[in-house]
């Protein structure tokens, strides 16, 4: 049966159009966006849309930089919009004085000062409700903290904390001192948080005794002294927040209880104005080589993107329940868990734990009880409840719900279909939104009261963004059948600044291809008839394993760390729930294992490499071989892994091999 607002037909899907992608298909189904809907939004329609994005068009700069007016509270107005003379290092509004912190909470206490900005709810089932001038206060006590362990302007401190409120006053209490933050994920290991912090050359680290996730106590606070035990020697200072409750072990000197360093303290603090271009934060996101990236963002032009999409992509109201369900520690919890929903005062609800706990209906339960208007999250979670069956969320009433949304990976059709249906009830737009940690804020996504959307598609860019499709020389692709990569062609303000003391890496990574001449977001897209954009995946090495991203050289190095390890080869292998698994491909010292001795060392490799970066990395499959598939320069032959893993016919050139063996051997013959 057609859902309302459905036009066109209900299938009329071919095989697609791209080469280099299995299963692209073309999609007929079309939602307009509910009159109802329209009538209320930040944005009505089509026209109105179109008059924003051809206004941006005609002078980006002005567009740009009205929007930093109206958006943001400015301590001293910038003179200079946009400076491009050291491109592709890009400035915006560099000249102006402001605090995120500010903007985020002392701006809404005249209006909101009761109005809850936090609403949350512990996996165990604890809850609390923060106003804004509770927020207010504890952001002011605990940047007097910071302040009293001598950090202040400029000084890099890591958070590595659970999902709870404290995260958001961490983050937002460096902002008000001008301290530059940098969140770990609470899923990595003491290893991957060892790195950052000494990437970051951080002061000080703010952690938790534990978090609860899954059931079970993840302890923070002993995974940050193994880090700290190995290395780390800029750390002075260790915050422990209480939460779970679980025994740890304090330094003394060194490691401070959070509510006995604050205790004391006064609930006010001076914001530090700092300018437009001040680094708020750095976020360490995987790259297809190398090391994790320190992608690090600019105070205002930031700020000025996430709180614009919060209208428009979010059409976030006074009354609104907004409710992202990504972690903090990645960029969407940064955007929208913590400053855009802050930035325009609304009332962000955070949950601690797993969907799963104590059932599958736990994410349905929580809309319901909170009368959450606005659901946010990604569809690997989504997925994976669909799995679960309609039954769950047929328990709850999910009828406060008015706009769904999805990130971080491209979402299929019928994932697509079952929300639109079985969590939106026919009567929800749905905005699939596409960015990434670099972008900042959302790029491409509908406007929901304003463009009809196609399950699958992330249809449109945003106002301002320049967004384009290119062939491998950097010319825009008009053949719609054809895929290529996707560009943006103007510097945006919530772009990243730099890769954190590798300044090459950033311009090499991002701009380097075509000259300089535009942004590389290392995706394959392609656009249809009606200009609508379809993300096809990553163009090079980096997994997207549940929608968290990851460098297969990460995990390869993990694994060639391990003693019984001699070469290793990371593909991702499509996963109907998971978006991609990890298949590890293996040349072990010594004889190559085979029946249980080849799964024992499975075993031993999958807890090793969750030790080394963290549970989310350990390989779903691992083979073994007497050698790796390579060309005769020496490089691996990683389509043909691929195939491989998919359990496809090799389709490429074998015979230039040393060992048309290996071949067998990687195939899983013994
Ligand atoms: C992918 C997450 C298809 C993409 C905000 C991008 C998507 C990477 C979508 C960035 C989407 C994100 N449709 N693919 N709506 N959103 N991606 O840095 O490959 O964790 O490059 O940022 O996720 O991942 P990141």
């Amino acid at each position: 049966m057609a859902a309302p607002g459905t036009t066109g037909d209900e299938g009329g899907r071919q095989p697609g159009p791209t080469e280099n992608i299995d299963s692209i298909l073309t999609e007929e189904r079309r939602f307009e966006p509910p009159a109802s809907f329209s009538a209320g939004a930040h944005v009505k329609s089509l026209a109105e849309y179109q008059a924003l994005r051809d206004a941006a068009e005609r002078d980006p700069v002005a567009f740009w930089a009205g929007l930093a007016r109206d958006e943001l509270h400015w301590h001293r107005p910038f003179t200079s919009a946009f400076d491009d003379s050291r491109a592709p290092y890009y400035a915006w509004f560099g000249d102006g004085l402001l605090n995120v912190s500010f903007n985020c909470l002392d701006r809404h206490l005249a209006k909101n000062a009761d109005k809850t900005a936090i609403l949350f709810e512990g996996e165990p089932g604890d809850t609390r409700r923060i106003s804004y001038a509770e927020l207010h206060r504890r952001v002011c006590r605990f940047a007097n903290a910071l302040k009293m362990r001598g950090i202040g302007l400029g000084d890099r401190v890591i958070i590595y904390m659970p999902m709870v409120p404290e995260a958001v006053v961490a983050m937002l209490a460096c902002a008000r001192i001008g301290a530059i933050h940098s969140v770990v994920f609470g899923g990595f290991s003491s290893g991957s948080l060892r790195n950052r912090i000494e990437d970051a050359s951080a002061r000080t680290v703010i952690t938790a005794d534990g978090g609860h996730r899954g059931g079970k106590v993840i302890e923070l606070k002993a995974a940050c002294d193994t880090a700290l035990s190995e290395g780390c020697k800029s750390v002075e200072t260790v915050f422990v927040l209480r939460r779970a409750g679980n025994h740890v072990r304090m330094q003394h000197g060194r490691d401070l209880w959070w509510d006995e360093a604050e205790s004391n303290l006064a609930d006010e603090c001076e914001p530090v104005w700092v300018d437009g271009e001040h680094p708020l934060f750095l976020l360490y996101t995987s790259g297809s080589t190398g090391k994790p990236k320190g992608i690090q963002h600019a105070s205002a032009g930031y700020l000025v993107v996430v709180a614009a999409t919060m209208k428009w992509v979010f059409d976030i109201r006074d009354s609104d329940i907004f409710w992202c369900t990504a972690d903090i520690g990645w960029v969407t919890g940064h955007s929208y868990v913590a400053y855009g929903p802050l930035a325009c005062g609304a009332t962000v609800l955070m949950y601690e734990g797993a969907p799963t706990v104590p059932d599958a209906g736990r994410f349905w339960s929580i809309c319901a009880r909170h009368h959450v208007t606005i659901f946010y999250t990604a569809p690997t979670a989504i997925r994976a409840l669909m799995k679960l069956g309609e039954s769950f969320p047929a328990r709850y009433d999910l009828s406060s719900l008015r706009l769904l949304g999805t990130v971080g990976e491209p979402i299929n059709p019928e994932a697509w279909m079952w929300f639109h249906r079985v969590i939106g009830h026919e009567r929800c737009p749905i905005v699939d939104t596409w960015w990434q940690t670099e972008t900042g804020a959302i790029m491409i996504a509908p406007l929901p009261g304003a463009i009809t959307t196609k399950p699958g598609s992330c249809t449109r860019p945003l106002p301002g963004i320049d967004a384009d499709i290119v062939d491998a020389n950097g010319h825009s692709i008009a053949d719609f059948a054809q895929g290529g990569e996707l560009v943006i062609r103007k510097p945006w303000p919530s772009m990243l600044r730099a890769v954190w003391g590798d300044d090459r890496r950033y311009r090499d990574t991002y701009w380097g291809k075509f000259d300089g001449r535009c942004y590389i977001a290392g995706d394959t897209a392609h656009r249809d008839h009606d200009g609508y954009f379809w993300i096809l995946g990553r163009s090079d090495d980096v997994l997207k394993v549940s929608g968290h991203r990851l460098g297969t050289m990460e995990i390869e190095s993990a694994l060639v760390a391990h003693p019984r390890v001699a070469e290793a080869a990371v593909v991702g292998k499509p996963d109907e729930t998971k978006g991609e698994s990890i298949f590890a491909f293996v040349v072990p010292r010594g004889a190559r294992p085979t029946g249980d001795a080849a799964g024992t060392l499975s075993a031993e490799l999958r807890a090793w490499v969750a030790q080394q970066i963290g549970p989310i990395a350990k390989p779903d499959h691992i083979r073994y071989a007497d050698s790796l598939p390579k060309t005769r320069s020496g490089k691996i032959m990683r389509r043909l892994l691929r195939d491989i893993a998919r359990g496809e016919a090799i389709t490429q050139d074998t015979s230039t091999l040393e060992n048309e063996e290996i071949v067998r051997q990687l195939q899983g013959e013994p």
